[in-house]
């Protein structure tokens, strides 16, 4: 039986000098079933991670999605050795600046030009600030998570500290629903800077809504962006862009292009991109050496390695297999597994009275238990193998199983013993 005292005692100790005890939500205490799963992380390797009590377990999340290759992935590793060896940061550009940005243009439909961030939220701010400075208006749609800052964050349930009138500049519409975005076009015409999206989290496009969306928004004068933080080095080497064939005015990146070092990128047509020198996108730990270093490696990887087939061939095979568990146990009415294979994203549903949190939180704990780090999606890596994917699907078998005798004989919430998932609170509501 595996334990987790030293994550408990720790987390204590942590919470009194660290608010939250995490940097992140989605990897805080709140995605995690109290005293049944662990807190902390003390290293990698490949597709497993070792927690402070030393329990080991196989990754799905993977540092949510940065990690592509996998922990200490050699070839990444040594070139972020190397560069080590140069320095890590100048007082002018480094040139693996343009090397990186030549190899982006080569590979993505819109990057035209780039400019370079750190985290995900740098790219999709840069790129409404820029769409903002090129239509000389202030509205922007969204649809998804678009990262911390105030300009979208005020469409979030957690937007304390926004200022009103910043919260009103944004507008969130439904992913699939072209009417609702058109309505919102309507009620304030002329006004909208930008659109701006993730090109799918779990629902499929319907009826090339993506390409209708291009339309409407161009039709009423704005930018189209997309958010390809999660999708982009996953759909293809060239973002969702490429593999649904739509081409954005700009586009975010950051995730998996660097194998977990900090970077991302907001890539576009030359014609807008050009205004980046008139606006304010500037900062400090833009063009840190080790991310260029360690983007590049990636890149020459996957594309080596053909990393993006094997994430969507092995991925497929996990998404079938567990969906034919699903139907096995009677349990495919109320749990899905959405998603394209390469992220996987499990959507769960209220059943016979028991909440999606009560049931997400029983398969997670006896997941935990099997030696599973498990949060509700696949988020695939080159490391994981299929050995490592059997052992996943011999796993949910036997969960699947108990979750299903759990609901039936009415047991379920008499053996979580009261201990859920905290967070009612998630960057994403998925359908
Ligand atoms: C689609 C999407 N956009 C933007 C962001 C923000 O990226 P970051 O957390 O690196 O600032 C995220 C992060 O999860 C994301 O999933």
């Amino acid at each position: 039986m595996r334990t987790f005292s030293r994550s408990q005692a720790f987390f204590k100790k942590v919470r009194r000098v660290i608010p939250l005890a995490s940097q992140t939500f989605s990897k805080s205490y709140l995605q995690y079933v109290p005293g049944q799963a662990p807190l902390f992380i003390t290293h990698g390797k490949g597709a497993y991670v070792w927690d402070l009590d030393q329990n080991k377990y196989l990754d799905l999340i993977n540092g949510l999605l940065p990690v592509v290759l996998g922990y200490q992935y050699k070839k990444v590793d040594d070139a972020i050795r190397a560069q080590l060896k140069k320095g890590i940061i100048f007082s002018l550009p480094s040139p693996l600046e343009y090397e990186l940005a030549s190899k982006l243009k080569q590979l993505i439909p819109c990057a035209e030009m780039v400019r370079f961030g750190k985290n995900g939220s740098d790219a999709t701010a840069g790129a409404v600030r820029l769409a903002r400075a090129v239509t000389r208006r202030n509205r922007i749609a969204v649809c998804g998570y678009h990262g911390w800052q105030d300009w979208y964050i005020g469409a979030n349930p957690r937007n304390q500290g926004v200022p009103e009138a910043v919260k009103n500049l944004v507008h969130k519409f439904e992913y699939n629903n072209l009417a609702e975005l058109e309505q919102i076009f309507k009620k304030y015409p002329n006004e909208f800077a930008a659109v701006v999206m993730e090109p799918m989290t779990s629902e499929e496009p319907r009826d090339n809504f993506l390409q209708k969306v291009k339309a409407l928004t161009h039709k009423h004068g704005a930018l189209f962006i997309l958010d390809e933080i999660i999708t982009g080095f996953r759909f293809s080497l060239g973002g969702a862009q490429k593999y649904f064939k739509v081409t954005p005015d700009l586009a975010a990146f950051g995730k998996s292009m660097a194998n977990g070092m900090a970077i991302s990128v907001v890539a576009g047509l030359e014609k807008y991109m050009k205004k980046m020198e008139d606006i304010f996108f500037s900062f400090t730990f833009g063009g840190e050496c080790l991310s260029l270093a360690a983007a590049l490696a990636t890149i020459e990887e996957m594309e080596k390695k053909h990393v993006i087939q094997y994430l969507w061939s092995m991925g497929a095979y996990l998404q079938n297999s567990t969906r034919k568990i699903l139907e096995k146990n009677g349990l495919q009415s109320f749990i899905q597994l959405k998603g394209k294979p390469c992220w996987q994203l499990f959507v769960i549903h209220d059943h016979q009275g028991f909440s999606a949190f009560e049931i997400k939180s029983y398969i997670q704990k006896a997941l935990v238990q099997r030696g599973i780090l498990w949060a509700g999606s696949h988020n695939m890596s080159f490391s994981h193998k299929k050995i490592d994917i059997e052992y996943l699907l011999r796993s949910y078998k036997a969960v699947f199983g108990m979750l299903e005798n759990a609901v039936k004989n009415n047991t379920l919430r008499k053996e979580l013993k009261g201990k859920i998932i905290p967070g009612n609170y998630s960057v994403r509501k998925l359908s």
